[in-house]
């Protein structure tokens, strides 16, 4: 029996609703009890909700993470890429949610989506696996503020996708990859902990950030851009958040007068680890990600 259960009221009728008739899913639909977002303003959550236009498909607690992410770009000047737009009715949410001053600019393998650029975003036709698609869109769009990819979700797409376009990220910018439960869907190419899926790689991407204290010092010297660039990597249920800004190489401070235990004024990342027999030569590690970045 659903009558008992509250929870399961409301997903009944948000899902009565959602199946209706569309003048009845142009009424506001209510967002089911205990979604962490329910209590807090969500602007976009509250668009998506409303929206009677081109269809969107998101899944529900996204927009905890998209409000999260992206409310500070509002208003603001931006280049916002979109990987798979599909019916282009998220183009059009993302749109109307950063402002005029925003570039909206989608990409997506099906060439009925160029007939979309008539709703104001620019629409380029590829398949986001091919690095030279890639890096023909880079001639044209050389630094990007923010790259949301819902594209077709495999394991190569969505690697591929980011080793290109993570380093044209502006300093600052954000990269989300969303649906990545299909790191575990062998439909994707996914698996629990099979090698090779994008939860894999992002689980690499955690060990090159902390380059610092295992990779060759030469390397850190002359390369090593993702440590260098990775802010941050947010993990959310099915969404990859990772935060580009360039950074110091890691440095600790003691600061004050008094205390019990003597320590170094400063200790850098390789006075760690030659105290904690890490050799400059580095330890021995799997090949990195590939390096296209720059
Ligand atoms: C999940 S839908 C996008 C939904 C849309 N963002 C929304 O919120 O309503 C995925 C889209 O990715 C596109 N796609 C699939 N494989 C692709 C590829 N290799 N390169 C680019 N786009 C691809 C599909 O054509 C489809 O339109």
């Amino acid at each position: 029996m659903v009558s008992g259960n509250p929870a399961m009221s409301m997903l009944t009728s948000v899902l009565k609703q959602l199946l209706a008739p569309k003048a009845a899913a142009r009424r506001a639909m209510p967002i089911p009890a205990g979604e962490p977002h329910a209590a807090h303003a969500n602007a976009l959550l509250d668009a998506f909700m409303r929206n009677s236009d081109r269809v969107v498909h998101k899944w529900l607690h996204y927009f905890e993470v998209y409000q999260r992410a992206f409310d500070r770009f509002r208003g603001r000047p931006l280049t916002f890429l979109e990987i798979g737009i599909q019916n282009g009715g998220s183009a059009a949410l993302w749109r109307d949610y950063f402002g005029p001053q925003a570039r909206i600019i989608g990409v997506d393998i099906d060439p009925r989506c160029k007939a979309l650029e008539s709703d104001g975003f620019e629409v380029w036709i590829g398949d986001q696996a091919d690095p030279a698609f890639w890096q023909a869109f880079l001639q044209a769009h050389p630094r990007l503020d923010v790259v949301l990819d819902d594209g077709g979700h495999t394991m190569r797409q969505q690697i591929v996708t980011f080793e290109s376009l993570f380093g044209a990220l502006e300093d600052g910018g954000l990269y989300l990859c969303e649906d990545t439960h299909t790191s575990y869907l062998p439909a994707f190419g996914g698996g629990l902990r099979v090698p090779g899926t994008f939860h894999e790689y992002v689980k690499d991407l955690i060990d090159e950030m902390h380059a610092w204290y295992h990779a060759p010092v030469q390397e850190l010297e002359h390369g090593a851009f993702l440590a260098k660039n990775i802010l941050s990597i947010s993990i959310f249920d099915s969404m990859v958040l990772v935060e580009k800004r360039l950074k110091n190489p890691p440095l600790a401070l003691a600061r004050g007068l008094q205390g019990h235990v003597g320590l170094p004024p400063a200790t850098t990342h390789l006075d760690l680890r030659r105290a904690n027999g890490v050799p400059d030569a580095g330890v021995p590690r799997s090949p990195a990600p590939d390096q296209p970045f720059t």
